[in-house]
């Protein structure tokens, strides 16, 4: 039988002035991972937090911290995340010249690497890092954001990147971010993924709802 699918609530739709009781509040409601959204304002047209923070952030949580790295360049920061309590670092082909070299870099760290692809960046741009990542991810929306709509020419995406993990045999695990709502992630869960990020879909509603709306999500 299929893995249940994971959910990983992404911080950005949070309640910024109290995160800490925020990411208490998701994992309590079933939360597998919690998303960390790292913006720059230069890679990508918004700001949100550094490693100080997700240091700050660490002691109040349990779950995994899957940080998704939207900053560039991206290779001066992978230490400081890494230390700041990063259990996964994810990074774009296109946040540095040198992307396999960035995952050499992480998974020395002794953290799970990852790599995200952008709605315009082709599935070709995985063809020499499989055997170096641990997640992919691909993004539903471009990234910045949260609250976009999903964009439907990625289930293909999705499909694609499925057929590549299946055929290293090893245990990748397929994520999908952006505009996932119970009626996309059912879509995307058939397209094969494994790990949905949920941003507004999760914190509507307040804390009251987060039980409620994790497990819209698992369908
Ligand atoms: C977008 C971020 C997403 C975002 C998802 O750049 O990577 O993680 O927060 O938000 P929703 O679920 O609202 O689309
Ligand atoms: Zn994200």
């Amino acid at each position: 039988m299929a893995k249940p699918v994971l959910i990983a609530p992404s911080i950005l739709s949070a309640d910024f002035s109290k995160l800490g009781a925020e990411i208490a509040a998701v994992e309590a409601a079933g939360a597998d991972w919690i998303h960390v959204d790292v913006m720059d304002g230069h890679f990508v047209p918004n700001i949100t937090i550094g490693p100080q923070v997700v240091k700050a952030l660490r002691g109040h949580a349990q779950k995994p911290f899957d940080v998704h790295l939207m900053i560039s360049p991206v290779d001066p920061y992978i230490e400081a995340f890494a230390q700041a309590g990063a259990d996964g670092l994810t990074v774009h082909p296109e946040s540095g010249p040198h992307v396999h070299r960035t995952l050499q870099l992480i998974r020395k760290l002794g953290k799970k690497a990852g790599v995200v692809l952008n709605p315009a960046t082709p599935i070709d741009a995985l063809d020499n890092l499989m055997d170096l990542v641990d997640l992919i991810l691909i993004m539903s929306v471009n990234p910045g954001f949260g609250g976009q709509s999903f964009i439907e020419s990625q289930l293909a995406k999705i499909e694609a990147a499925r057929k590549r993990i299946d055929a290293t045999g090893r245990d990748i695990a397929l994520e999908v971010d952006g505009g996932i709502t119970p009626a996309t992630a059912r879509r995307a869960i058939a397209a094969g993924a494994t790990v949905l990020v949920a941003g507004t879909a999760v914190f509507q509603g307040g804390p009251s709802q987060y039980a409620a709306n994790i497990a819209a999500l698992r369908g």
